[in-house]
This record gives C-alpha cells, structure tokens and sequence, in this order.
C-alpha cells in the first residue's frame, strides 16, 4: 500500500520533537534499520549521545499514563482510522522495540555542528509513518536547532536516486552544490551535497516561517524540544 501521499485531517499529528537520549537508542537502531537498510556498521547511538558536535533529536508520541497498553493517538486523531490502523500496525510487529510505557518514536534526525555549517547526518522515519509530515517536522526542527546555534548553513550529503529526500530538501531551500562520487559504499552511488543558502538572513527566515506555518496548517500544532 503507498500511503505516502495520504493526507489525514491536520488534527492527527500528534508526534513531538525532543532531543533523543539513551531510552530511545533500540527504537531509533529500529528506525534506522528501516530508513537506511544497508547502513554498515549501524549507528553507535550511545557513542553518538555523547559525541560533543552531535546533535539527535527524535519525533515521539507518548501514550500518556498508560503503561499497560500500545499508545494510541491521543484528542482528535481518535477520529483518525487510518492513522489508528498504521499506529496499530507499527506496534503489533513482532520485532517492534517499542514497549508497553515507552514513548512511540517514529523517527529521528542527527546533525554534526562543525565551525559554522550544520550537517544533518541522518535523517529517518519508519517506513509506515512517511508521508505524514514527520520527516518535515524533524527538518524544521532541525534547521531551527542550527539557527539558535548561529550555524550559518545547513548541508547534507544525499542519494542521487533519493528523490523523495531531495524534495524535502529543496522545499527548504537546499540546493546542489556538488557531487560526491561514488560515496555510497554499498553500491557505490554518488551523493549530492545539499546546502541552504545562509540561515540567519530575513530572507531565509522569512520563507521558513511560512513553511513552518503551512506545516502546522496541514498536520497541526507540535511541540519542539531542541536542547
Ligand atoms: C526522506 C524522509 C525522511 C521523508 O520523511 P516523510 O515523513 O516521509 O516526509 P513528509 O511526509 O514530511 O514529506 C515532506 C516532503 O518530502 C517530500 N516527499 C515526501 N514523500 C514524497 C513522495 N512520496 N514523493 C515525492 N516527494 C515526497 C515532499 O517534498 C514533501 O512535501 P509535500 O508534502 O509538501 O510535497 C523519509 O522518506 C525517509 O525516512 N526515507 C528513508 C531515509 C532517507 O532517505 N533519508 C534521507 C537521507 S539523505
């Protein structure tokens, strides 16, 4: 089934931004194994929490005081029967990291803050979860992050096959300012460096505000949790 393009009512987005810490690193090796399949060696989340130039941040649900039962989409996303069936679905597998009590996390973003550039390591969510604004979420909290760091630019490294990712980016104003070749080691790939023009000018600013404001239009008003 595609859902990627599925748009739920804006009510359902219920999903949280907060830094990631060492509850959420066996769900995020999950996300990870689902957003970057042939990702070798995996990430080493405990190493990374503590790497000084490293920032991750997770997209979470929390189900409340429930510590008995999956998390279940909280207000007005009970009106949400798809959202409910994915949410389900995630929860039920048999190998899900997720535990009864525990924060849901559907994704997680990564930077490394180098000299005055921000570059996104990582960026993730589960496969059932895409197409509903999280991936967007965690890029706008992302970008946010490198903004109170007075980080000037943001870049990334991405597939040239990768269209969906390189949308995103783009959206946000990213824009190709070269290639690596042959970057990708489990098949050799070249990667496309993408990069923001500067973060801190109005103009900037200025379109991402209105991006910020259309994603709240669109899934909701979220909560981010930077530092
Ligand atoms: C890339 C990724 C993080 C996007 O997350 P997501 O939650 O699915 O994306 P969102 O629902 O927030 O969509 C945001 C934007 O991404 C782009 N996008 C998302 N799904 C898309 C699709 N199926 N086709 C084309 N563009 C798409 C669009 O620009 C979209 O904005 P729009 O809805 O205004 O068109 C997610 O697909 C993912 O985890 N992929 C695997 C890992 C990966 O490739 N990471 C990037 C490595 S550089």
């Amino acid at each position: 089934m595609n859902v990627s393009r599925q748009s739920p009512d804006p009510d359902t987005m219920s999903y949280a931004v907060r830094p990631m810490d060492e509850r959420d690193m066996t769900q995020s090796a999950e996300v990870e194994r689902d957003a970057f399949p042939t990702l070798f060696p995996p990430t080493a989340f405990r190493r990374e929490l503590r790497n000084k130039i490293a920032r991750y941040l997770v997209a979470s649900r929390s189900d409340g005081n429930r510590s008995d039962s999956a998390p279940e989409p909280s207000g007005p996303s009970e009106a949400a029967p798809l959202f409910n069936r994915l949410v389900s679905n995630i929860l039920r597998r048999r190998n899900s990291a997720w535990q009864p009590g525990q924060e849901f996390v559907a994704g997680f973003v990564g930077t490394w803050y180098m000299v005055d550039e921000a570059h996104i390591v990582a960026i993730g969510v589960r496969n059932e979860f895409r197409g509903f604004g999280i991936g967007e979420l965690m890029l706008i909290a992302a970008i946010e992050q490198a903004m109170q760091l007075e980080s000037r630019v943001v870049t990334l490294e991405v597939r040239v096959s990768n269209f969906v990712a390189q949308n995103l980016y783009k959206k946000f104003g990213f824009s190709e300012r070269g290639i690596r070749k042959g970057y990708y080691t489990d098949n050799r790939e070249d990667a496309l460096i993408m990069t923001t023009d500067t973060i801190l000018s109005p103009e900037f600013n200025e379109r991402f505000v209105e991006l910020v404001q259309a994603h709240q239009g669109r899934w909701g008003r979220t909560e981010r949790t930077l530092f």
